[in-house]
């Protein structure tokens, strides 16, 4: 039921704060600082010999990925990285004993995830599942996982799935994190940044009206630029997936540090660059570029955080609430769904049924 709003993906994204809160509800200890994932099907000893983590997924699944390979990296220091399950599973790959795999899938049914699942098990590697659909085929072929809680997703354009993946994937981090080198006190600081999500959701949301209006310009543009680097490179990726899926505007997501390196040389007064900058250690860099934007006159729209002093002149700035660092990607994304969603709607698409894709791909 779509209840009171005119389309399954505005539902969606006002759903988040309590997909959110289902998602964290049981699984934090605060007496050890951790995180409890009851499905993992693996115990400590095993969880410290992994060496590498590779995450596989489709699409905004893929996107979520690379958040989470970040995320784990970044805290329980194993190498992580993310590849689309459609490009591995063709590829004849290396699979390492002591790996963990990770598929990660709304629907569970998603066959080019499935089928690197399957390829991964004939070869004995170890994987477990980021599933939203429960008893579906990749939670049913996996060793173990973590569900994901979003409740059913119908919108084509993922959002609650997506930012529950990147949730799970930050549980996930945690606990591997706590059985190896974090902290008590980094594993309560970022406990207590998972607690505040609902909340910091709900305020961007409540921002409906005016990112509306924001949207209405952006779309204008018949081809665009999403700019961020570290933890807001994989954001940029999802921003400017969403926009294409619906609007069907061109959309080039790209690292802010890479922009000198080539893609300068298209901006201009028609090709405007929404950027992610976060008050974090690179604030100072990502203010560089987007000087250098707007020297080549080109229009700018930021997502930062309260109290970022950003150039003047900007075509528009969009305030997120600060979070701990390694969770900011997940607030930072929940803007540019609507900016999505509002672009779709100001060009007249439907948005629920976006041409040629399906809600889940169970086909090669
Ligand atoms: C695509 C959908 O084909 O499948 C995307 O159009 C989705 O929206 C992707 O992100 C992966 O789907 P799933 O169900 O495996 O997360």
């Amino acid at each position: 039921e779509r209840g009171l709003h005119e389309h399954f993906m505005m539902k969606e994204i006002h759903e988040q704060p309590d997909a959110v809160g289902r998602a964290l509800r049981g699984r934090l200890d605060e007496r050890f600082h951790t995180v409890h994932l009851g499905g993992l099907n693996m115990d400590a000893r095993e969880a410290r010999e992994i060496k590498r983590v590779k995450i596989l997924g489709c699409g905004s699944a893929y996107y979520a990925g690379q958040m989470g390979a970040q995320f784990i990296e970044e805290v329980a220091r194993i190498p992580a990285d993310a590849e689309p399950a459609s490009e591995f599973r063709y590829r004849n790959p290396v699979v390492e004993r002591d790996t963990l795999y990770i598929a990660v899938s709304q629907s569970g049914e998603t066959l080019d995830t499935l089928v690197a699942v399957q390829e991964l098990k004939r070869k004995g590697g170890r994987v477990i599942g980021l599933v939203n659909a429960v008893g579906s085929s990749i939670a049913r072929a996996v060793d173990g996982g973590v569900y994901l809680h979003a409740g059913p997703e119908v919108s084509v354009a993922s959002t609650k799935a997506l930012t529950n993946m990147a949730v799970a994937f930050a549980m996930l981090g945690i606990h591997l994190g706590r059985i190896r080198d974090v902290s008590p006190a980094d594993g309560r600081r970022l406990i207590e940044g998972l607690k505040k999500l609902p909340e910091h959701i709900q305020s961007i949301v409540d921002q409906e009206e005016e990112l509306a209006k924001i949207a209405g310009q952006l779309a204008k543009h018949e081809s665009l630029f999403f700019v961020g680097r570290t933890r807001g490179y994989p954001v940029a990726r999802e921003g400017a997936q969403k926009l294409k899926e619906i609007s069907y505007r061109h959309a080039e997501a790209y690292q802010t540090s890479e922009l000198k390196h080539g893609p300068l040389a298209l901006i201009s007064p028609d090709v405007p660059s929404v950027a992610i900058v976060p008050q974090d250690e690179l604030l100072d860099r990502n203010i560089g570029a987007l000087h250098e934007i707007a020297a080549r006159s080109g229009p700018l729209y930021v997502v930062t955080h309260p109290g970022v002093d950003i150039p003047d002149g900007v075509a528009a700035k969009i305030v997120v609430p600060k979070n701990e660092p390694e969770l900011d990607p997940i607030l930072l994304t929940i803007p540019l769904q609507i900016l999505a969603y509002y672009a779709a709607v100001a060009l007249g698409h439907d948005v629920d049924k976006p041409r040629n894709l399906a809600k889940s791909v169970t086909v090669e």
